[in-house]
């Protein structure tokens, strides 16, 4: 069961219920899938690799990865979110991965509220190595959040910047920001001025065709599919609001990831993607890193390893890149590049 909110949530405390819904609410999509079960990674049974020699590394905005994996955008802004930052943030460290911060909106906040917030996202000292991405929402962009959005930046030593556009998250929540005209050229202002590369996602309804398209032409250095098939968040924003779903039909909108990678990747040709939205397994990775991503993202599934350890958080992360690698030496391929030139075949 997940706690009602009432009106006029602070931030903290709304992050606190949405890890709280996360945690213990049924917030995944229920009819809609990601698509990739449509989809097979060839096997080859004569591969000539060796399971140790497969280089899953690549550069992502700049950065070496070890392997092409994100830990997705959470959270940040109270106590708790400290805990889940710096244990996925020393799991990251471990295995060369990157890793998203959640929204920055509470450090933004002049007040000692916000400079306490800022804590919450500190993880360099953990992880001085990893690409680190901070987070910002598209419908929270003014002219007057741009200084104060480097200076947050520079003060959690971040190598770029994650805009989230989430109209349908804020539609559904109490209080949300629903005005988002004029976004986009907000948007290609901020990317224009910051000195940070720009890395534009969804938070789980996906950016498709239509979206992409909007985005072609602007100077963003990447595109987070975020596709449906994962955690809706317009499910949680119901379940936190209300008690319970009462827009199943919103709460089960989307574009489905693997659809959405296609669309991105045909409307952006030379864009750099990072699949996320479902992305469950080494297997679900492998199809979309063939299918055209760069590197794949998953969040969910680590809030509950991030709140128990560090060891948890790289337990689950290091199984996932292990069957990631199984995935290149069952298809016959010793890299990244490899796996792309073999791609998936569609099921019938
Ligand atoms: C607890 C939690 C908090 C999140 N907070 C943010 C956020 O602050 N900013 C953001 O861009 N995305 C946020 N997300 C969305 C994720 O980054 C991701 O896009 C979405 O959950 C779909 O991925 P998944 O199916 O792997 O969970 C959050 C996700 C979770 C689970």
């Amino acid at each position: 069961m997940v706690e009602r909110s009432g009106e006029g949530m602070s931030m903290s405390r709304r992050k606190l219920r949405h890890i709280d819904a996360c945690l213990h609410g049924a917030v995944e999509y229920e009819t809609v899938t990601t698509g990739f079960e449509r989809y097979v990674l060839p096997y080859n049974a004569l591969t000539q690799t060796s399971l140790g020699a497969i280089d899953l590394s690549t550069t992502f905005l700049g950065a070496e990865l070890r392997a092409p994996v994100l830990v997705g955008a959470m959270t940040g802004g109270a106590e708790l979110s400290r805990t889940i930052n710096r244990n996925l943030a020393e799991a990251a460290q471990k295995l060369g991965i990157g890793m998203m911060l959640g929204s920055q909106r509470i450090m933004l906040d002049d007040s000692p509220t916000g400079t306490a917030a800022a804590a919450s996202f500190e993880v360099r000292e953990l992880a001085p190595d990893i690409l680190l991405i901070g987070n910002i929402g598209l419908a929270q962009l003014s002219d007057a959040v741009l200084p104060k959005l480097s200076v947050a930046l520079d003060r959690i030593g971040a190598d770029a910047l994650a805009v989230h556009t989430n109209p349908l998250q804020e539609a559904m929540q109490d209080n949300g920001d629903t005005d988002f005209r004029g976004t986009v050229a907000r948007l290609h202002r901020l990317a224009a001025e910051i000195p940070y590369p720009v890395l534009v996602k969804e938070v789980g309804h996906g950016i498709g065709a239509a979206a992409a398209e909007r985005l072609r032409g602007l100077p963003i250095a990447a595109v987070d599919v975020a596709g449906a098939g994962g955690t809706s968040w317009a499910r949680v924003e119901q379940l936190v609001r209300y008690g319970q779903v009462r827009y199943p039909a919103v709460a089960e909108w989307g574009v489905p990831t693997a659809q959405a990678l296609q669309e991105a990747r045909s409307t952006l040709p030379g864009m750099p993607l990072v699949a996320s939205g479902g992305i469950r397994t080494g297997m679900d990775a492998a199809k979309a890193l063939a299918m055209g991503a760069d590197v794949v993202a998953l969040a969910r599934p680590l809030l509950a390893p991030a709140i128990d350890s560090p060891a948890a958080a790289l337990d689950v992360l290091h199984g996932f890149v292990e069957e990631l690698r199984v995935c290149l030496h069952g298809c016959g391929v010793p890299d990244l590049a490899a796996l792309r030139a073999v791609g998936v075949q569609q099921l019938s």
